[in-house]
């Protein structure tokens, strides 16, 4: 038998080549999270997990050694960059990448992707839980209200989009959608009405549910006009950024026409906040955001985020780059 230190020397160890670093400020599930690092460590890579962290210089630190990045929507500015050397990807697990200074990354050769339509039916439920929430009345014991035969709008038909349509034709309502990237003929067969215009949208839908993206063009481009334009009764539902609402111009908005409210998985400012809750009932927001936060979801994002970073490193792939 050979001595325990020479055959230790032996036995060959994988060379652990790269280091994926899951940074996330809000933790995945606990399956979720094995999941994906499972198929990372099945590559030969280290993974080390960051989550629930509270200040800027722990995730600069994580960041030191990573090759590659997993994250939500944790804020990848320059500087979490510059203090990322060895860094070659970044993958946000889920759509919407607007935290993550894409030229940046572009300036110092790191690739950005996402992984869309992963957590797109778990938004678009919680759209429908929101609505339902609103129309009896927060559950308050009063009559309230059915989404059978209101007119639902949909402003943009993405993945979440397509999925609240998908939804709202078992409820009954009668839906129509806007998105300037979508034609009016795939609209109507994937079961909505299309408005010409995104005025028109607004002016008919009893519920409007947001799905625009946060870019340069829409932030705080939905505010006090597309609110008073809404008919009767109208509730906005936002499931999609905090950023594209010119929160002032809502308030003002809301406070002209008692009538109109606002529903929302993504808190309005600190500052605006107060006003909003003063609505009292026309005004609701989740504790935290909760669109994409379901079992599946989570195991969806992250797992095919895992994946795209092993079809990057192994095979030269660069699925859904978003800063190409
Ligand atoms: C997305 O863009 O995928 C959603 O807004 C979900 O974001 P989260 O991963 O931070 O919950």
């Amino acid at each position: 038998m050979l001595p325990w230190r020479y055959e230790a020397a032996q036995r060959k160890e994988p060379t652990v080549s790269k280091t994926i670093l899951i940074a996330t400020k809000k933790p995945f599930s606990r399956s979720a999270k094995a999941q994906a690092s499972q198929i990372l460590e099945d590559a030969g890579y280290r993974v080390e997990v960051l989550e629930g962290y509270a200040d800027e210089p722990q995730l600069l630190d994580a960041v030191s050694d990573a090759d590659a990045l997993i994250i939500r929507s944790d804020k990848i500015h320059r500087g979490v960059l510059e203090a990322a050397p060895r860094l070659a990807l970044v993958v946000r697990a889920g759509a919407g990448y607007d935290n993550v200074d894409c030229d940046a990354a572009k300036e110092r050769g790191v690739v950005v992707m996402n992984t869309p339509g992963q957590n797109a039916n778990a938004v678009a439920e919680l759209v429908f839980g929101l609505m339902v929430f609103k129309a009896r009345g927060q559950f308050d014991g009063k009559p309230g209200t059915e989404l059978m035969g209101k007119t639902l709008g949909i402003h943009a038909l993405g993945n979440v989009g397509k999925n609240v349509l998908r939804i709202a034709k078992g409820f009954g309502m009668s839906v129509l959608a806007y998105d300037p990237y979508v034609s009016r003929e795939e609209i109507a067969e994937l079961g909505a009405a299309p408005t010409d215009t995104v005025e028109d949208l607004y002016a008919r839908a009893d519920y409007l549910s947001l799905h625009i993206p946060a870019t340069p063009k829409t932030v705080r481009s939905i505010g006090k006009e597309r609110m008073l334009s809404m008919p009767e009764g109208g509730t906005l539902v936002n499931t999609a950024r905090a950023e594209v609402i010119d929160e002032p111009g809502l308030l003002a908005a809301l406070n002209e026409r008692p009538d109109l409210s606002y529903i929302t998985d993504i808190s309005p400012s600190a500052e605006h906040l107060p006003a909003f809750e003063a609505l009292g009932k026309r005004f609701f927001r989740t504790p935290k955001k909760m669109g994409a936060q379901t079992q599946e979801a989570n195991t969806n994002a992250a797992t095919t985020a895992a994946r795209q970073i092993v079809a990057f490193f192994e095979r030269g792939e660069r699925p859904n780059v978003v800063n190409g």
